[in-house]
C-alpha cells in the first residue's frame, strides 16, 4: 500500500477532518483559511466542528494568489490552511507551506485528486495530508490521514454509527453497477444503470453521519491489499501522456503543473473550455463521458477577489483516464475531441 505505517485510515476524508479538527483541541471560531473553490467535503467538516471559514483568492492556474494569501496569513492568523492539488495537478506546496509556517498556521496538503504510486515516509512539508480513496480506487469507502512524527500523539476519536454500514452497502451496490456498466454493451443499458447509480443515496447518508469518524472498512483494507496500485498509477500516467500529445491546444488550454516525477496520477486530464456544456453534449452523443466539478463545490462568496475561481468551476473539464480504459479508447476519445465544432476557446 503507498501509505506510510503513521498513516491513519479513515472511512472518508470528511470523517478525518472531523477527527483532526477535534483531535487538535480547535476552539470555536478558530479561523480556518480555504481555498476559493472548495468541496463540501473540506468545508462541511470546519463548519460542523465550529471554525470560521475564511477563503483565499486562486489565479487562473489553479495556484493560491500568493500576495493576497500572504496578506490574509498575516491579518488573520488562521490556525490551519487547506491546499488542494486540483484534478490531480501537482502544485508547490512547499511555497505555500513556508509562507503559513511563519505565521504559525498549520497546513493540510489534499491528495483527494491524485493517486500516488509509492511511499515510504509523508514526503511532504505540510503538517498533515489527506488522501481520499474512493476517487480513483475501487473501494466501498476509505481516506487516509498522514502526519508529521510531532502529531503522532493526537489522540484521533473513532465512532460507531449504523449509518457507515447503510452507506457501505450503497457503495457496494454503486461499485457493482459501475463494473456491470462497464462490462455490457448497449447505450439502453448504459442510461438505466446509470440512472439507478444517481438513485442511490450513498452521498446523502455519509453527509448525515460523517461527523462520527469512522474507520476504514475491513473490506476496503482486504481490497487494498490486493489492488496493484503502481501499476494502476503508470498506467494512468501514460494516458495522461496521450491526451497531452494528442489534444488540440487551441481548443483545449492547459494547466501549469509544479512538476510531476511519473509517480503520481491524476482523477482525469484537466482542461479549460470556453463552452463545457456543448463539449458535454458533444462527446456524449459519442457515448464519452468526462467529470467536472460545479453542484457542492461553490461556497466562496460572489466577491471580485473569488471570480478567477468561480470563472475555473464553469470551464474545467477533465477527460476520462480510468484504469479499465486502454490506448486504443483514449485514442478515440482524442479523435472525438478534435474534432468538436467549437471555434474559439480560453487559453
Ligand atoms: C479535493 C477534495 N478533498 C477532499 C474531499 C473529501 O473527501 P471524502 O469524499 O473522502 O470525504 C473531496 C470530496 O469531494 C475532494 O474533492
Amino acid at each position: 500500500m503507498p501509505w506510510s505505517p503513521e498513516s491513519v485510515y479513515f472511512a472518508s476524508g470528511r470523517e478525518a477532518l472531523v477527527a483532526l479538527t477535534r483531535a487538535l483541541g480547535l476552539p470555536h471560531g478558530t479561523r480556518v483559511l480555504l481555498p476559493a473553490l472548495v468541496p463540501e467535503g473540506i468545508i462541511a467538516p470546519f463548519l460542523k466542528t465550529g471554525c470560521q471559514v475564511l477563503f483565499y483568492p486562486l489565479d487562473e492556474n489553479l495556484d493560491p494568489q500568493y500576495p493576497a494569501f500572504d496578506e490574509l496569513l498575516r491579518r488573520e492568523r488562521p490556525a490551519l490552511a487547506v491546499f488542494i492539488h486540483y484534478f490531480g495537478l501537482r502544485k508547490d506546496v512547499t511555497r505555500f507551506t513556508d509562507l503559513c509556517h511563519q505565521c504559525g498556521t498549520m497546513v493540510v496538503e489534499d491528495m483527494a485528486h491524485i493517486l500516488r504510486s509509492k511511499a515510504a515516509d509523508m514526503n511532504s512539508e505540510a503538517d498533515f495530508v489527506l488522501h481520499s480513496l474512493t476517487k480513483m480506487l475501487p473501494v466501498p469507502d476509505g481516506a487516509v490521514l498522514e502526519m508529521k512524527p510531532k502529531y503522532a500523539t493526537l489522540q484521533l476519536q473513532f465512532r460507531r454509527d449504523l449509518r457507515h454500514s447503510i452507506y457501505l452497502t450503497f457503495r457496494i451496490g454503486e461499485l457493482v453497477l459501475c463494473t456491470v456498466r462497464h462490462s455490457i454493451g448497449g447505450r439502453r443499458a448504459w442510461k438505466m444503470l446509470s440512472v439507478l447509480y444517481y438513485l442511490l443515496p450513498s452521498y446523502r447518508v455519509l453527509m448525515s453521519y460523517f461527523t462520527r469518524p469512522h474507520r476504514m472498512s475491513a473490506l476496503s483494507r482486504y481490497q487494498l491489499r490486493r489492488l496493484a496500485v503502481s501499476e494502476m498509477v503508470s498506467h494512468r500516467c501514460h494516458l495522461e501522456q496521450l491526451y497531452e500529445q494528442g489534444l488540440s491546444p487551441k481548443l483545449f488550454g492547459r494547466f501549469v503543473e509544479h512538476g510531476s516525477n511519473g509517480e503520481h496520477c491524476k482523477m482525469g486530464f484537466p482542461v479549460r473550455v470556453a463552452d463545457r456544456s456543448s463539449l458535454c453534449r458533444w462527446l456524449l452523443r459519442h457515448n464519452i463521458q468526462g467529470v467536472f466539478f460545479q453542484s457542492r463545490w461553490d461556497f466562496a462568496p460572489e466577491l471580485p477577489e473569488f471570480s478567477t475561481a468561480k470563472q475555473l468551476m464553469r470551464e474545467h473539464f477533465l477527460f476520462p483516464t480510468a484504469a479499465y480504459l486502454n490506448e486504443s479508447d483514449i485514442l478515440y476519445v482524442i479523435r472525438i475531441a478534435n474534432m468538436w465544432p467549437v471555434e474559439s476557446c480560453r487559453p
